[in-house]
């Protein structure tokens, strides 16, 4: 008798993870064929030849010897009291090396925040267009996203009213990516005052996506969530992926503040589930204070003359060069997130555009409806190639809108 085949999980059929998803396995067939793509769907900066600094690769090569052990579940006390003295300095509240959770990543930390917290149905408000991984790890993980708009006529900022309209009974979290990965948006800190007031007031965890704190733009200034939370439970995550460009070194941090009245047992259910998975990679947590209390080596890049800056402005150039595109200039993080708009919008499917992008003009992109934004004229693109690269990227997806807007036209005179 032929054997069943395997069922998986329920809940994955509803998870999406288009950054390396289905295009982006099409990409490599394409590849293996012989073609050569840009590929500007994951923001990882090494692929486009930034390095981690110096100082960080010799602090880890230092440390190898020492790095065989396992180390504490919440990572090595050095990290860990490196992370506490740099929030310390930001004004996070009651920051101690004690709430501080070091993890493979700040992926792994989101996973085991989220299960620390739900039960089966429990709602996290999190923002549309989101980082895919925060709604997917909701739904693994037994909860329900419900999306707050982030809207490009506000500059993707939310609207604190439109949150609280939906919040129940239910909802347990707010999620905030601050800056935002994928619209670039920074949020000022009057609208961050009032998210932490609308979490303080229904007794919700702020969950504070903060790994491109570094990543700024045009003097734009990133505002913390957590000392503005005070005594109201805040997980701020951080990490060595994108500000020190070492996204292989699988570090990342969570910082626990707030009342411990009101924190409960989610210090002891996270601490008990990163002893599950024993510890995180210990050789680049050794990079940990050298990355915190080192150097600033971002600011040359995202500052005008540095490599971010100039391949920021071609993005924003090469969106003002077409009548297709509109681009709310991202403020920072590594993306930019525009829209089509015009005769080359109707009837618009942002994934069989990407599709097209990738077979005829060898770009790939992510179409926005991957972040979780239904019926998206969106795409994004990563900001880390050279900036000739992307004014070339521009002119071959001006390309391809021509021939959208053509066709429209064609449309309303048959
Ligand atoms: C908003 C956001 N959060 C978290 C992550 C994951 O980072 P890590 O490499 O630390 O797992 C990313 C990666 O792109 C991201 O964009």
């Amino acid at each position: 008798m032929p054997h069943p085949s395997l069922a998986t999980r329920a809940s994955l059929r509803e998870v999406r993870y288009d950054i390396r998803g289905e295009l982006s396995r099409r990409a490599r067939e394409l590849e293996a064929q012989g073609r050569h793509l840009v590929r500007l769907n994951i923001g990882n900066p090494g692929a486009f030849g930034f390095r981690a600094p110096p100082h960080l690769q010799a602090a880890v090569a230092a440390h190898v010897p020492q790095s065989d052990p396992y180390t504490h579940q919440q990572g090595l006390p050095l990290a860990r009291e490196a992370v506490a003295e740099h929030h310390r300095r930001r004004g996070t509240p009651n920051a101690s090396a004690e709430r501080v959770f070091i993890g493979n990543g700040v992926s792994e930390l989101i996973d085991i925040a989220l299960r620390a917290l739900l039960n089966p149905g429990e709602e996290v408000l999190l923002p549309s267009p989101d980082y895919p991984l925060w709604s997917a790890a909701t739904l693994l993980n037994g909860g329900r996203p419900v999306y707050y708009p982030c809207r490009p006529e506000n500059g993707f900022l939310p609207d604190p009213d439109e949150i609280e309209a939906r919040l129940t009974a239910c909802t347990r979290a707010l999620v905030v990516i601050n800056p935002n990965n994928p619209t670039g948006a920074n949020y000022p800190p009057e609208l961050l005052r009032r998210l932490a007031g609308i979490a303080a007031r229904y007794g919700l965890l702020l969950m504070a996506d903060e790994i491109y704190d570094g990543i700024l733009f045009d003097g734009a200034t990133f505002t913390p969530l957590a000392p503005l939370a005070g005594d109201t439970p805040c997980l701020s995550f951080g990490g060595l992926s994108k500000v020190w460009r070492a996204c292989g070194w699988r570090v990342g941090w969570a910082v626990l503040s707030g009342d411990p009245l009101r924190i409960g047992d989610l210090h002891h259910a996270m601490d008990l589930l990163s002893a599950m998975r024993l510890c995180a990679n210990v050789p680049a947590q050794f990079a940990v204070p050298a990355a915190l209390s080192g150097p600033d080596t971002i600011a040359a890049l995202t500052a005008p003359g540095g490599r971010l800056h100039a391949s920021r402005r071609a993005v924003i150039e090469g969106c003002a060069a077409s009548p297709h595109l509109q681009l709310v200039a991202p403020a920072g993080a590594l993306y930019a997130f525009p829209r089509v708009v015009g005769p080359a919008a109707e009837e618009f499917d942002d994934q069989a555009f990407a599709l097209e992008l990738l077979e005829s003009e060898d770009l790939l992109v992510v179409p926005g409806s991957g972040f979780n934004l239904p019926a998206s004229r969106h795409f994004r693109v990563t900001l880390l190639p050279e900036a000739e690269v992307i004014g070339d990227v521009f002119a071959r997806i001006h390309r391809v809108l021509e021939r959208h807007a053509l066709r429209a036209r064609a449309r309303h005179v048959a």
